[in-house]
């Protein structure tokens, strides 16, 4: 158990903070800059149906949030928030109200991907949710060695992406490992997708990648209107600032929310490297 001080202390540069309003007015002082977000209501994968729909509700009043206060900003949320870990046609049910809700107000819903044991019922359910209202968008995940072939088949639906490159711990046998190869696997997924002419979220904080992407999106002569890039609250804002005075569409991921404590320790356990920024946080605590 890490104290909750400790974790807030670093936590606090990556989370808008614990209240919807709070997010509110974060993502307005982006949006004076000309940078767009979305917003994420932080949760776990529930354990009871109650939670889902608790997750379902509050869903619903960012949307009427964004709404009221004319944000540039959509919604994010994670499937497992919604119950995809208890029961697919549950999800479908509670995900479907927030997509209602937010077609009504000419706003759009993507959907995050979390670890593979969710992929297929994630893709199952951005594809229903396609189909049956439009206004969504998934995430794929470079790591994963099936992805190609995904996007093989995501492409022909004239899907709006996000582009990352995972960060949960996968096995080897489904999962890059290396660096590089999970670089080499990126560049060719956003030349697949943005040759589909499909709408690309290209989510990173690699400069290697964000020059693969510079040169893609040059070298293929991509509109403008078919792209943006997306990164992290609090990570390279020297990076999110450049992109955007290059004239490029960005936009920052902005989570909030009461479960800011288990979010950030799950995180810091998932993935060592985070852990290593927390660290180097830390050490600049005034
Ligand atoms: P990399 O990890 O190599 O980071 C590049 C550089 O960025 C680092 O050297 C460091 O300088 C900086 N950096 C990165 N992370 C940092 C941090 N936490 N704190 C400080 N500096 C940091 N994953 C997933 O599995 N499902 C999802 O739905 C999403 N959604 C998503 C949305 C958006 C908008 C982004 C930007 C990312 C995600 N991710 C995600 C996370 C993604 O998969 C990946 O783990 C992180 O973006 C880190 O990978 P990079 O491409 O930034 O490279």
């Amino acid at each position: 158990m890490m104290p909750r001080s400790i974790v807030w202390a670093f936590s606090k540069k990556y989370i808008a903070g614990k209240s919807l309003e709070e997010a509110v007015q974060l993502v307005k002082k982006l949006n004076e800059k000309g940078i767009h977000a979305t917003i994420d209501v932080l949760g776990e994968a529930i354990t009871n149906k109650e939670e889902a729909v608790e997750s379902k509700v509050e869903c619903i009043q960012v949307l009427n949030s964004i709404e009221k206060n004319k944000l540039m900003a959509n919604l994010s949320l994670k499937p497992t928030q919604l119950g995809l870990n208890l029961d697919e046609k549950f999800a479908y049910e509670q995900t479907k109200e927030i997509l209602e809700q937010a077609k009504s107000l000419k706003n759009f819903v993507r959907l995050d991907m979390e670890d593979s044991p969710y992929t297929d019922a994630t893709i199952n359910l951005y594809k229903k949710l396609l189909s049956d209202y439009g206004n969504v968008g998934i995430v794929v995940q470079a790591y994963l060695k099936r992805t190609f072939d995904d996007v093989v088949l995501l492409n022909k639906l004239g899907t709006n992406y996000r582009l990352c490159k995972g960060i949960y711990i996968e096995p080897q046998n489904i999962a890059y490992k290396e660096r590089q190869v999970i670089r080499d696997n990126y560049v060719k997924l956003l030349e697949a997708m943005l040759k589909s002419g499909n709408y690309v979220g290209i989510a990173t904080h690699d400069e290697y990648l964000i020059d693969e992407a510079y040169r893609l999106i040059k070298g293929l002569k991509i509109p403008k209107d078919k792209f943006e890039f997306q990164m992290l609250l609090g990570v390279r804002e020297d990076l999110r600032d450049k992109i955007n005075e290059d004239g490029y569409k960005i936009r920052i991921y902005v989570p909030f929310g009461e479960h800011w404590y288990k979010y950030s320790v799950r995180r810091l356990k998932e993935n060592p490297t985070i852990a290593g920024h927390v660290f180097k946080n830390l050490f600049s605590l005034k």
